[in-house]
């Protein structure tokens, strides 16, 4: 894993924005969506960034800018892409679980939408008829994903129609003429695995011939970047060959030619950002030394939620000899990021950057404890650009409606 910011920079950002910061690098995401491109150049790709990861209506222009389209998993995600100015045809809308109006809502903007369930599927047959090509979102019952809570494939998983209804599907396809123009399955985040992807995609191969105006197959996101040193993520090169192989293959089998979606959030952005945090306290405690820092999981979850490895640098002092440490925040419950985690030596006040920090680091960060959440910038071509303010006193007090008491 490269550095693609360098530890001046990030320093220099801290200095004139101050701290907690979230730092995007616009290149890095680039150069991640380029690597995309040319795995999967021999088949006919698309990919739809899943903006769930981080919605910052700069990152959404950036992504629109470098030709990627972008997948939505709320109706305001939606209006943010249109607000962004994705055309409705470069946006996707997988659902789960909404209420039928925010599909009625959808399909006013136009957009392309995977429905994940029967009954969903049923009031769309009513009232839209063959009217509107949809695609149907499916559950393949396949346990996949970095953790249980990130993986949603498996048979005990809310999400999609699970494939063994299939008859009830087609039921009501036949029943409403449905116009089913794609398949969907998102099977889990972070799969390594490249052969868990091929597996859905032959479950997509026994279901073409079941659905005749289909034009694409979306094989979801997850792929899965590397967060410690030593790590590998998804071989994208390879599931770019692999896919390549099976898309000729269907051509050969049906007459016809589809496209291969894909909607990849962490891959795209988790490696752009770094997180830089200031450390206000250190405190020895037997053979713990913490390192408390100005942040918490109300800006950071993905330690205490996922247990997730994120690697922290400190950019202060970063050739110092190493010593272990415990880095903490500074809320009211147990908030660690790291336990007994070599470190360069650490003094109140240096500065640490938290790696793989742009997907759903900001986007699930909250103002528990009336915290302030961090300001967000984003480095293009060198220079900084605040695209995101720190919270100010107001924003706490902005949506509570204060009675006389
Ligand atoms: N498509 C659908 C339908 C999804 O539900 C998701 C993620 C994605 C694509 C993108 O998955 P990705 O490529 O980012 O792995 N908050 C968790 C991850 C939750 C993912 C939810 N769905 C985390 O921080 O690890």
């Amino acid at each position: 894993m490269s550095q693609s910011l360098s530890n001046e920079q990030l320093i220099d950002i801290a200095n004139e924005f101050g701290t907690p910061v979230y730092v995007y690098h616009a290149e890095k995401i680039t150069e991640q969506f380029q690597k995309l491109q040319e795995a999967f150049k021999a088949s006919n790709a698309r990919f739809f960034y899943a903006s769930k990861a981080l919605t910052n209506i700069n990152i959404l222009k950036h992504i629109r800018s470098i030709g990627c389209d972008v997948d939505c998993s709320s109706i305001n995600e939606v209006k943010m892409a249109v607000h962004a100015g994705f055309e409705r045809q470069n946006i996707l809308y997988t659902s789960n679980g909404i209420a039928f109006s925010e599909i009625e809502e959808a399909v006013a903007l136009g957009v392309n939408i995977n429905i994940d369930s029967l009954s969903n599927l049923e009031k769309f047959g009513k009232k839209y008829g063959h009217s509107y090509p949809v695609g149907i979102r499916l559950r393949p019952n396949i346990m996949a994903g970095g953790n249980l809570k990130i993986s949603t494939g498996h048979e005990k998983s809310k999400f999609g129609i699970p494939v063994d209804q299939l008859e009830k599907i087609l039921e009501l396809v036949e029943q409403h003429n449905l116009f089913i123009c794609g398949l969907h399955v998102h099977t889990g985040s972070e799969i390594k695995d490249v052969s868990v992807f091929m597996k859905v995609a032959e479950i997509f191969f026994d279901l073409v011939p079941h659905f005749p105006e289909l034009a694409y197959l979306d094989l979801g996101g997850g792929f899965k970047v590397p967060y410690k040193e030593e790590e590998e993520g998804t071989n994208v090169p390879l599931l770019g060959e692999e896919v390549a192989k099976f898309m000729q293959k269907v051509k050969e089998t049906y007459p016809h030619d589809f496209e291969v979606w894909f909607e990849p959030g962490k891959f795209i952005v988790s490696e752009c950002c770094y997180f830089i945090t200031q450390v206000n306290v250190i405190k020895q405690s037997g053979s713990t030394t913490f390192a408390g820092v100005n942040s918490g999981f109300n800006h950071l979850i993905r330690p205490m939620f996922y247990e997730s490895y994120h690697r922290i640098i400190n950019i202060s002092n970063p050739d110092a000899p190493k010593h272990t440490y415990t880095v903490t925040g500074n809320i009211c419950e147990t908030d660690t990021f790291a336990a007994d985690r070599q470190i360069a030596e650490i003094h109140e006040g240096d500065l640490l950057a938290f790696y793989n920090a742009g997907a759903y680091g900001y986007e699930m960060g909250s103002n528990y404890n009336s915290r302030f959440k961090p300001a967000q910038v984003l480095v293009i071509k060198e220079k900084p650009h605040l695209i995101g303010r720190r919270d100010v006193w107001e924003d706490l007090l902005r949506n509570q409606v204060e009675i006389s008491l």
